[in-house]
């Protein structure tokens, strides 16, 4: 385990402790969800043991108690992103939510025929189809920032793609590749064009410090059951001034203020935006694991990932060397842990159901990013990725695994 963490940090979550087929679990597959400390599972039981109770409506005392757990929670989150104020938390279902938000309130309000979307072709379905559905309707013109060989934005003809652009969309961190993009960089180009900068941050709030002042953007997404909290909950970040601006999203109990048989009036943000009873206990939950996140450290947290990456990355050369490429840039320092493999000529799911014979979880496919597969030019890959309870441990089971693949697969 890297100095910077605590060495004991696999005994915070209950699940790393049973087997997979009679092996320990080595679990890689963090990208799609990360496993939950006990710190999160507990403050989910708690609330429903002591609290529960619906919010912002009852008088008595747990039901203030219940809206105090959920209140708290947003400004953890707005604390552990730097947000100016909570009010620019809005809680969603995950990113998928908060993108199509963005899309379909601030995109049917400000995007038509003439106006262009310019997304990355690195992005994930999350970011790509909400604009095709919007562009179908609205008439816009949805264009492509293209990729480096090595997996990088390739942002030569940036002034020139940002020619009519009214929002570019981009990752922070890509699910595949794990290349980490220049979000400041892309965040002063969008506004010096007049366009605004949405990013999906669903691989990046988990694994790096983030200040979403600092970043430059308008829209931020994440989710919670990336960095150590309950599926269900995302977010959505944007400045406060853009969500005073845009219409409801969905419409329902309390995103109003009044209701008439003429009309409504919609509640102030970010209540505006949460129709209906929020998932409560999923909220308290992502207040607990943004707690246990900022009790690591997150400086700690991109330390420990940089260095397991590098060994990772050494590693599997060593042991593979030109039968195994993994995509994407090759310094640790430029990407996250995600390392999507081609090993020799074995298709992605016999690496992936060999491994799993050993107890080793990793994801096999097109990890939702179809149109970055073909620039690939390849129809799926092995994704092994990285989180705080991860050490060398296993990446080292990763690796002998990989060596059965092979014998069993390989032509
Ligand atoms: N978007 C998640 C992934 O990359 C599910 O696996």
């Amino acid at each position: 385990m890297s100095a910077s963490l605590p060495p004991a940090i696999k005994d915070d979550f209950p699940l790393l402790s049973r087997s997979v087929h009679g092996r320990p679990i080595v679990y890689l597959d963090s990208a799609a969800t990360s496993q939950k400390p006990r710190a999160v599972l507990d403050a989910m039981a708690v609330y429903y043991a002591t609290v529960n109770a619906n919010v912002h409506r009852g008088a008595y005392e747990i039901a203030a108690q219940a809206t105090e757990a959920m209140e708290g929670a947003r400004r953890a989150v707005a604390r552990f992103v730097n947000a100016a104020s909570a009010n620019e938390i809005v809680f969603t279902k995950n990113v998928t939510e908060a993108i199509n938000l963005v899309a379909r309130s601030w995109g049917g309000a400000n995007l038509g025929p003439g106006d262009a979307v310019l997304v990355t072709e690195m992005e994930h379905h999350a970011n790509i189809v909400p604009w095709h559905i919007m562009a179908a309707e609205r008439g816009f013109e949805l264009r492509w920032i293209p990729l480096t060989p090595d997996g990088r934005l390739d942002l030569e003809n940036l002034d020139r793609l940002l020619d009519g652009v009214k929002l570019v969309g981009c990752t922070a961190m890509s699910n595949v590749l794990g290349t980490l993009n220049p979000i400041r960089r892309l965040a002063d180009a969008a506004h010096g064009a007049g366009a605004l900068l949405l990013v999906d941050a669903a691989q990046y709030v988990p694994h790096l410090p983030t200040d979403v002042q600092a970043l430059g953007a308008d829209f931020l997404g994440f989710t919670g059951h990336k960095m150590c909290g309950p599926t269900g909950i995302g977010v959505l970040w944007a400045r406060a001034e853009l969500l005073d601006a845009m219409p409801p999203f969905l419409g329902g109990g309390e995103m109003i203020l009044d209701v008439r048989k003429d009309g409504f009036l919609p509640n102030e943000i970010p209540h505006k935006f949460e129709a209906g009873t929020p998932p409560i206990a999923e909220i308290v939950g992502l207040g607990a694991a943004v707690e246990y996140l900022s009790g690591l450290g997150m400086d700690r947290v991109r330390e420990h990932e940089v260095s397991l990456t590098a060994y990772a990355l050494r590693t599997l050369s060593e042991r593979y060397g030109d039968d195994l490429v993994v995509h994407g840039p090759p310094e640790p320092a430029a990407r996250g842990g995600v390392l999507s493999m081609a090993y020799r000529d074995v298709h992605p799911h016999d690496v992936s159901q060999v491994l799993d014979q050993h107890g080793v979880c990793v994801r096999a496919g097109h990890h939702c990013a179809k149109p970055l597969m073909r620039q690939l030019g390849v129809g799926a890959t092995a994704r092994a990725s990285l989180y705080v309870y991860n050490d060398e441990s296993d990446i080292d089971a990763l690796a002998d695994a990989l060596a059965e693949a092979g014998e069993l697969f390989a032509w």
